[in-house]
């Protein structure tokens, strides 16, 4: 039903505005446009970002992603009267996302100040089909009475902080162009908008401020609908050579198959992403919008066409952590793209290959071997973690570490490459790139490892872990046992190599200096890699429970973190954890971290020492959690990642949509609810659902065959055909 498809606002929420802007994000994994409205408000956000656009504002700054010139803007005014929700009455309103369709609309009735009555149909898209397409259409209907109807559309602005060399003009009365290039990383920019009428009115090309305008007055008499159809193509230096004579053509092409082609197979794009992607869950609607939600927000960002593009923390949906990307990606928002687009998944990796180079970097200045991935990553692979937090109004600014303590994210990144490839069975994507990032990381593992003599041991000193509010700490389990993977599934995947691909092997054996000596010293790395233990419980770090122990479920309910509210040196002497951590391994590693009643003896010591104050912690509890059987639990962790953007319960989703969220949710459905494994090449399955979910149904991909899992009050059930 499509009730189970869409996201609705109604009435209208103007104290909603920036976090609904997040949450109507459209897009095609190739660009990505904030909800805002095209009539612009006072505190809107309006936010325009395609993937890899990145541009540092001056010397002292990150690179952060860039709001392109907007395409968006659209006023009309009736008779004179200029049509806002904050002016005339606002009789009905309804703004809706359609996630099967990837469509947002909004339907509006308007009591203009100056008497007549007037329905809006706004209706926008990025197309799924031609990635380089924005297109948008209002239609005007005068409902009592005969009316003017003036339209203005423009393109532009262009912040000047970011963009240089602008050049703005007119092909036509309908048609405007706009060209500019980022002024420090030099990407250029072409765009182009056509504005179409019906019926036919006359056109003025003029400008408003420098930018260039599209306008025209029509008479329309009541009952009679004025549509108003406006093109967007957009190209960067990214992806075409000439992005001016690009966007042109691409414009034409769009304009030549018109409005209702360019609908029609934008949805036949998006029925084709869902026929694999989709989760459908019976007997509890919220549950079923939620995961829709988080899928549909993981397919928009997910990039197409860009090997060199990633996912960012935020998605492509605002401007949050500048949008960079972080381990959210690998070991979060991944794992749907793996088992539903793997081709997707395959591009997400790609990105980390190309920009191997930037991670031999970081290692090398910080004196290591191997590939040392930046914990925070834009386009160049460089390490763009800022160093100083942006201090509060009258507040101090604090150091941040992470770029240089929290080191798991390379075997992350090698974790991440390993499960595609065990998943998808692509031994040409592991031969030729991914072998190159679990071997070239378990480099850097080999030379990041400490020798202490006295122990006859390795430890790891001096990072931080998944939880940040431990910031300087020695042995974390996490980064430890994760160090310790890495190297293991580099001497498989070397032996794997050289019975299958013995050139390949050589190859990559001389380039990263993979001799017997380097070998020898990996297998006793990880054999002696020290994991803090006390009995069955790891430690999260060395002296982890000689901190202060604090009472965390007597803060609940709350949305801001322990540490937002008694600050950072509060955190750090105690016992709270900002998120999965120890409980993090459990869900990667299962019962390769220990048997059943290690892992319970290590969820019952740290899931009630969890703060949740990162947004990328509720799912992986909740996975583990219905792992252990725990389904009360699972389902209420559950509701907890499912509302950190549908219920904005951290607070910031007007900073965009939470990628790691989104795909832990999924994780927790599919690994946590209905307990997926796979055994002789077929999937296992230990469903544990909430009892009031009747059916849960996914698809997944497992090298080459595609399985239809649906778990249901009478048993479960699984089809299974060629993947296509
Ligand atoms: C979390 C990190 C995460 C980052 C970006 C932080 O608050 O602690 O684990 O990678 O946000 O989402």
């Amino acid at each position: 039903m499509e009730y189970k498809w869409c996201v609705r606002e109604t009435p209208f929420q103007p104290e909603r505005l920036n976090q609904l802007e997040t949450i109507f994000t459209i897009g095609n994994g190739c660009m990505g446009v904030r909800g805002s409205f095209e009539e612009g408000y006072p505190g809107d956000a309006p936010l325009f970002l395609i993937h890899g656009l990145f541009n540092r504002p001056d010397e002292d700054s990150v690179p952060e992603l860039v709001n392109v010139p907007s395409w968006l803007d659209l006023k009309i005014a009736i008779n004179g009267a200029t049509f806002g929700l904050d002016a005339g009455r606002v009789l009905g309103y309804e703004r809706t996302l359609d996630m099967r369709r990837a469509v947002l609309r909004r339907h509006v009735l308007w009591q203009a100040p100056n008497g007549p009555i007037v329905r809006f149909r706004f209706e926008r898209f990025a197309s799924m089909a031609r990635r380089r397409v924005l297109a948008m259409r209002v239609e005007i209907t005068p409902v009592d009475a005969s009316t003017t109807v003036e339209i203005k559309s423009r393109l532009g602005k262009a912040d000047p902080t970011h963009w240089t060399d602008v050049l703005v003009g007119h092909r036509s009365p309908s048609d405007a162009f706009l060209r500019a290039r980022t002024r420090d990383s030099g990407y250029r920019l072409g765009m182009e908008t056509r504005l179409l009428i019906e019926p036919a009115a006359q056109m003025h090309a003029a400008e408003d401020d420098g930018w260039p305008i599209n306008s025209a007055r029509i008479a329309a008499t009541a009952g009679q609908t004025i549509t108003v159809t406006k093109l967007a193509a957009v190209h960067t230096s990214r992806d075409a050579h000439d992005p001016p004579a690009a966007a042109r053509q691409t414009l034409d092409e769009a304009s030549a198959a018109g409005y209702s082609a360019l609908y029609r197979e934008h949805i036949a794009a998006w029925d084709k992403l869902w026929a694999h992607t989709d989760v459908e869950i019976e007997g509890d609607d919220f549950a079923q919008l939620a995961i829709r939600f988080a899928l549909y927000h993981l397919l928009i960002a997910a990039p197409r066409d860009d090997e060199r593009a990633s996912i960012g923390a935020k998605a492509l949906s605002g401007p949050g952590y500048k949008g960079h990307v972080f381990w959210d990606t690998e070991l979060f928002a991944l794992a749907p793209l793996i088992y539903t687009q793997p081709d997707l998944a395959r591009n997400l990796l790609m990105y980390r290959y190309h920009l191997l180079p930037g991670a031999r970097a970081k290692a090398a200045e910080n004196g290591f071997e191997g590939a040392m991935y930046p914990w925070e990553s834009a386009d160049t692979g460089e390490e763009t973690t800022p160093r100083w937090t942006t201090p509060p109004p009258g507040g101090h600014r604090e150091r941040i570490w992470t770029g240089e303590r929290e080191i798991h994210i390379s075997a992350d990144v090698a974790y991440a490459v390993d499960h595609y490839w065990k998943i998808s069975g692509d031994d040409n994507f592991m031969a030729e790139y991914g072998a190159e990032i679990v071997l070239d990381t378990a480099v850097f593992w080999g030379s990041r490892a400490e020798y202490n003599e006295a122990e006859d041991r390795f430890e790891i000193n001096h990072v931080i872990g998944p939880d940040e509010y431990h910031e300087d700490v020695n042995n974390s389990a996490f980064t430890n046992v994760m160090a310790q993977w890495n190297i293991r599934a580099a001497l498989d995947v070397l032996d794997w190599l050289r019975r299958n691909h013995p050139v390949r092997a050589e190859e990559l054996s001389q380039k990263l200096g993979l001799g017997p000596e380097r070998l020898s010293h990996w297998r006793e790395v990880a054999e002696k890699m020290y994991v803090p233990r006390d009995g069955d419980v790891l430690l999260e770090f060395d002296g982890f429970f000689d901190l202060e122990p604090v009472d965390v479920e007597a803060y609940r309910p709350r949305i801001p973190s322990l540490q937002a509210i008694y600050g950072t040196p509060f955190v750090q002497r105690s016992q709270v954890i900002k998120q999965a951590d120890v409980v993090m391994l459990i869900a990667l590693l299962g019962e390769e971290l220990g048997p059943p009643e290690m892992l319970r003896a290590n969820w019952d010591v740290y899931a009630p020492r969890c703060d949740h104050g990162s947004s990328l912690s509720a799912a992986i509890h909740s996975l583990v959690a219905a792992r252990l059987g725990l389904i009360e639990q699972a389902y209420e962790l559950w509701l907890m990642a499912a509302g950190v953007d549908l219920e904005n319960n951290k607070g910031n989703t007007a900073d965009g949509i939470h990628a790691a969220a989104a795909g832990g949710l999924w994780q927790a459905t599919v690994f946590g609810f209905a307990g997926l494994g796979f055994a002789d090449d077929r999937p296992t399955l230990d469903p544990h659902l909430p009892p009031h979910w009747r059916k849960l149904r996914f698809r997944i991909k497992y090298r080459g065959t595609l399985h239809e899992v649906t778990i249901a009050e009478n048993g479960v059930k699984v089809s299974s055909g060629p993947a296509s």
